[in-house]
């Protein structure tokens, strides 16, 4: 349900062109916030910003070059970025024991090696701006991680599991690091959710196994204490109330949002 608590507030999401960044843009919209959408699909991207009348910026946050085209879109445009979603990533279904060094490099360098350099290019201009209008803060960023940080990933998603518990860490540590000049640093644990990016590890992971398509997903959603499979939706209240004052004196924190697939760490 939408409010219109984070009226007037910048925010800048990666991946925003599909799945969780996609939903939380329209909810950030529609809580009143002023919309930058990055994706390495510029076109999905700049459809999704036509629609909800926001602004994109096609980037690939793996090329330093991107990162500071994408955070100059912002400032060019606010003059600041009060929020930052450092939301896209990517996912690899397959036997840890046939993992190669090139699987290896690829995952992590946009899971993990695009999550410090975004947080860290973005904390560069946040620490020096002024505080956001009617806060303490200079600045907020939330970062996505996964349930598969806590947990370790399932046994065909070694490198994603170890990517987002890296997230974690980078998130804590970036918290240490800005809480004196009152830039905040959190992170978001989605559990299974039905996006693009879940259909191409049901997709991997029910060839591996030879089941049908599909087959991975209902046996991975099934046992889900709420009932049912996550919606980008579910994720997009969590970020919404990050994104917002009320969450102004949490920093360092990771918090699961998984229809109770994990309880406690
Ligand atoms: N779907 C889930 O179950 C789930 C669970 C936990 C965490 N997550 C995490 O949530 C985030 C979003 O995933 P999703 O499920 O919405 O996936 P998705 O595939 O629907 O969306 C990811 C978006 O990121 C973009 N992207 C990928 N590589 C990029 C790059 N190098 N530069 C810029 N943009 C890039 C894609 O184009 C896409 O629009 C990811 O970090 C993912 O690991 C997802």
């Amino acid at each position: 349900m939408a409010n219109r608590t984070l009226t007037g507030r910048t925010v800048l999401i990666t991946g925003g062109a599909s799945g969780i960044g996609a939903a939380c843009a329209r909810r950030l919209a529609a809580d009143g916030a002023r919309v930058l959408i990055a994706d390495v699909d510029g076109g999905a991207a700049a459809k999704l910003a036509a629609e909800l009348g926001q602004h994109a910026v096609r980037a690939d946050v793996i090329r330093a070059g991107d990162i500071e085209a994408m955070l100059d879109a912002a400032w060019q445009r606010w003059g600041r970025l009060d929020v930052l979603f450092n939301n896209a990533g990517i996912i690899q279904g397959k036997p840890l024991l046939d993992v190669t060094p090139a699987d290896w490099d690829r995952l992590m360098d946009v899971n993990l090696k695009a999550v410090f350099f975004v947080l860290q290019a973005t904390a560069r201009r946040m620490i020096q701006q002024d505080p956001i209008a009617g806060s303490e803060l200079r600045g907020k960023m939330i970062h996505t991680a996964s349930i598969a940080a806590y947990r370790g990933g399932l046994p065909l998603t070694a490198p994603y599991a170890a990517s987002k518990a890296a997230v974690v860490s980078l998130a804590r540590t970036a918290a240490q690091a800005f809480a004196p000049h009152r830039v905040t640093s959190n992170c978001i644990c989605p559990g299974v959710v039905q996006t693009p990016l879940w259909e191409r590890l049901d997709a991997e992971w029910s060839a591996i196994e030879g089941w049908a398509t599909g087959e991975a997903w209902k046996r991975r959603t099934a046992g889900i204490p709420l009932g049912r499979p996550e919606r980008p939706e579910d994720v997009a209240g969590l970020v919404a109330f990050f994104a917002s004052a009320d969450s102004d004196y949490m920093t360092g924190q990771a918090i699961n949002i998984d229809g109770g697939l994990v309880m406690g760490n």
